[in-house]
């Protein structure tokens, strides 16, 4: 079997850095997160009283009108995982972002996990800076995939598109196929990943990067995923999966398909959320606006950036888009208000063609042969070097530096 070793990621280490902070200590394990500890501890099991083991049952919840089934932290009180997980051994295949944040959170809430990267590769090294440790808790894929019953493959979308003709013969009849996202799956002429039909195939979709499942999960909250079932063989399969999110980290987890989650997460992420092109676009028109009507630089990022993402932003994150239309002036206000319908209407276009591309397998296409070529990295660093270079993203440097609590 042959996994070929590639080199760093930067958006890794960043990730670990930011992980590797200890979280307070508390004074009482109370949450699961509370009860994580930093580093390389060995797996441990909780005992939790009567009152923190009961169940509270899954909810209802009307949003905006509609009804909608969700799953909660609560549902899934230590104890009862740990019971429900008690003869599982979660193989957790590829150690990249997901990999990092849902390993060591499923290691802190207990779960017996194992890691399968390449032998001798970047993640290999993260994972023993981690705390997996080789022939223990971190073996070859191969090797992980056969002791695992509950099999996690967050390889790269297009490495599990690379792989799938070694792994796919070790997902015996038993063993659990877990994704998070429906890519691999759904668009299964691209990727050839057709999971044999005797197994539980699900998904846990964190609604962010794994350095938040993480971040999260150690501040004591925790992050929203969706989950899914492709196939259920056992009929248990979404209560696994939601039993998984739990284990994982997620705080609240909302019922999806596969297909309907890697249409919206593709869609999303090439629209607005926060890694989307649609933020960065809108960004940089404004930018040049005010750069070819005389306006210095400072004064362009200030009133384009600087403003949004400092003060506008999270505003509206906490509180919603009247609550933040209410903090600005009267002035404000009415210009917001009669500008909002003309960009909705110039951008719903633009959506309605994003949303076609990913439907007709565009998007995955564009995805796989990019990221499986071997100078991925280098041409990925290459572009995001560009953006780094133009003027508004200089010119945004010496703002932030200028902020009282500049840490450089
Ligand atoms: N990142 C997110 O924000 C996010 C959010 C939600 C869901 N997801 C989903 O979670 C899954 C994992 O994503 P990720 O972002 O964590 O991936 P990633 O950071 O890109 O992880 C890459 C992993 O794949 C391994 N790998 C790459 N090419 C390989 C190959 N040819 N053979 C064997 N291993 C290979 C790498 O190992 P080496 O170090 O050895 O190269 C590394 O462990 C994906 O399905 C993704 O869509 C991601």
């Amino acid at each position: 079997m042959s996994f070929a070793v590639r080199s760093s990621q930067a958006i890794r280490a960043a990730s670990r850095r930011a992980a590797s902070k200890a979280p307070a200590k508390p004074a009482q394990a109370a949450s699961y997160s509370l009860l994580a500890r930093a580093g390389a501890a060995a797996p441990k099991r909780w005992t939790l009283t009567p009152a923190q083991s009961q169940a509270r049952g899954i909810k209802t919840l009307d949003f905006a009108g509609a009804k909608e089934t969700v799953y909660e932290r609560s549902d899934w009180p230590l104890a009862k995982l740990h019971d429900y997980f008690k003869n599982d051994t979660l193989a957790l295949i590829g150690y990249g972002s997901q990999g990092h944040g849902q390993g060591l959170n499923a290691r802190d809430n207990g779960m017996n996990v194992i890691v399968g990267v390449r032998e001798g590769g970047e993640s290999w090294k993260q994972a023993q800076e981690d705390g997996w440790v080789p022939g223990e808790t971190l073996f070859p894929i191969e090797e992980a995939i056969k002791r695992g019953t509950i099999i996690m493959n967050l390889l790269s979308d297009a490495a599990q598109s690379q792989t799938w003709p070694q792994v796919a013969p070790l997902i015996t009849k038993g063993k659990t196929l877990y994704f998070s996202h429906g890519f691999s799956a759904v668009f299964k002429e691209q990727t050839h990943v057709v999971p044999p039909p005797d197994v539980d195939v699900i998904l846990v979709a964190p609604k962010g990067s794994g350095r938040t499942v993480r971040t999260l999960f150690k501040e004591g909250r925790g992050i929203n995923s969706s989950v899914a079932v492709f196939q259920d063989v056992t009929g248990k399969a979404l209560e696994k999966a939601t039993a998984l999110g739990v284990a994982i980290g997620s705080g609240y987890m909302y019922e999806t398909t596969f297909e309907k989650e890697v249409y919206s997460d593709l869609y999303g992420e090439r629209g607005v959320s926060i890694d989307g092109p649609l933020i960065e676009g809108m960004f940089l028109a404004q930018y040049k606006v005010l750069r070819a009507n005389g306006h210095s630089p400072s004064e362009a990022f200030n009133e384009t950036v600087e403003e949004a993402t400092q003060s506008l932003f999270p505003l509206i994150g906490q509180h919603g888009m009247d609550y933040m239309y209410n903090a600005c002036s009267t002035t404000a206000r009415r210009g917001a208000l009669d500008w909002a319908p003309i960009f909705e209407k110039a951008n719903l276009p633009v959506f309605e063609k994003l949303y076609e591309s990913v439907k007709n397998g565009t998007e995955t296409r564009n995805a796989l042969e990019f990221n499986s070529r071997d100078t991925y990295r280098q041409d990925l660093a290459k572009e995001l070097k560009e953006i780094d270079e133009q003027e508004i993203w200089r010119a945004g440097k010496t703002v932030r530096s200028l902020r009282p609590d500049y840490k450089a």
